[in-house]
């Protein structure tokens, strides 16, 4: 499969009045159709940073020093780095769209759901005023929000927010995206309403095929739904790979940690949250050239003080299976990368 999306090499940087922050350096995977990505990491990591990226919606002071977004059109390649910006307001939104943590902020207060949800037809296609309505009305109806009718004619402050979450994938998705970035979709909402917004991004991915980023702090979340992880630290990739595969044996000693420290058998979401790992979390104004983990890694070896920071590499495959050049059916083949000059081993059973 070709990816629909792939992210080369991506560097921003916010130039603020204390100092310049690099806050993602040189980040690059790519993302299947119909598979879901999930990006962990502390907060502070750049995982906003990345997903902002994508549609160029860094504010200001950000600036993007480097990278490529390249998304696969029928037309052919678009780099959405370089794009002139009237056609990417014709992709935003349209093939490419965004859902945010906070759904109430991102509805307008005084304008009623239904329009909205029109709104987001209407400004990317020529459709009639009856089409757009029942667009609307379906996009509504598959979020399973009750009586859609009814929520079409409110305002959102009369909705709960796992309602205005669902209207925001509602809107987020009606033009039937190729991919969907949603930024911690599920983090203001209780642990039901997470789990029934998470079916809903399910479906998306199986029903529809969207490839969908999800950027979560629920390490729950991640094993459920996601096929493959990144974990960023400091804004950079350290590891990435097959969740299954890196949940069962994790290279980066950060990524170790995050999944040693998480309780195995409970499924309470109080334990699925990101552990806080012994040290402080890296200073991005403070980075040395060095590996950004080294001085909270129980792994550190002469060589992580000698040689500047580790590049993200393929490791060798792993798992204990027999190596071979033709895919294994049903197998989703994702590289196992790592950014480390001593991963932890591999787990061969
Ligand atoms: N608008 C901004 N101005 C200055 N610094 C910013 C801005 N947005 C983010 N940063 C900094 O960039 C780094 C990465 O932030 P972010 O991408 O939001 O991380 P995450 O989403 O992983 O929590 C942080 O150090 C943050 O303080
Ligand atoms: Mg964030």
């Amino acid at each position: 499969m070709a990816p629909v999306l792939r992210i080369e090499d991506l560097s921003v940087e916010y130039c603020t009045r204390e100092g310049t922050v690099p806050a993602a350096r040189h980040v690059g995977f790519d993302m299947e159709p119909g598979q879901v990505t999930a990006l962990v990491g502390e907060s502070g990591a750049g995982k906003t940073t990345v997903a902002l990226s994508i549609l160029r919606l860094i504010p200001e002071p950000g600036v993007v020093t480097s990278g490529a977004i390249r998304l696969r059109t029928p037309e052919g390649e678009r780099d959405l780095a370089t794009l002139r910006e009237a056609e990417l307001r014709d992709i935003r939104g349209d093939v490419v769209s965004m859902i945010f943590q906070d759904p109430v902020a991102g509805l307008n207060p005084v304008l009623e759901i239904g329009q909205q949800v029109q709104e987001a037809i209407t400004s990317h296609r020529a459709v009639s005023r009856k089409d757009a309505r029942d667009l609307a009305m379906e996009a509504l109806t598959r979020m399973r929000l009750p009586d859609p009718k009814r929520i079409a004619r409110s305002f959102p402050g009369e909705l709960s927010g796992g309602m205005c979450q669902r209207v925001m994938i509602a809107i987020a998705t009606v033009l039937n995206p190729k991919v969907l970035i949603a930024d911690e979709p599920t983090s203001s909402l209780d642990v039901t309403v997470q789990a029934q917004i998470i079916n809903e991004l399910n479906l998306l991915r199986e029903q529809r095929g969207t490839s969908i980023l999800l950027i979560t702090h629920d390490m729950g979340v991640v094993a459920q739904i996601a096929d493959v992880m990144g974990v960023m630290y400091a804004g950079a990739l350290v590891e990435m790979g097959d969740t299954v595969e890196t949940f069962r044996s994790p290279r980066h000693p950060y990524t170790w940690s995050l999944l040693e420290t998480l309780p195995r058998l409970d499924g309470r979401s109080r334990g699925r949250m990101l552990p806080q790992i012994r040290g402080a979390p890296a200073d991005l104004m403070a980075l040395t050239g060095q590996c950004s983990f080294l001085e909270r890694c129980p792994k550190a070896l002469t060589i992580c003080r000698e040689e500047s920071e580790p590049p993200i590499e393929l490791l060798p495959s792993t798992g204990g299976a027999i190596p071979s050049a033709v895919p294994v059916p049903g197998s989703t083949a994702v590289p196992h990368s790592v950014a480390c000059y001593n991963p932890v081993e591999a787990k061969t059973d």
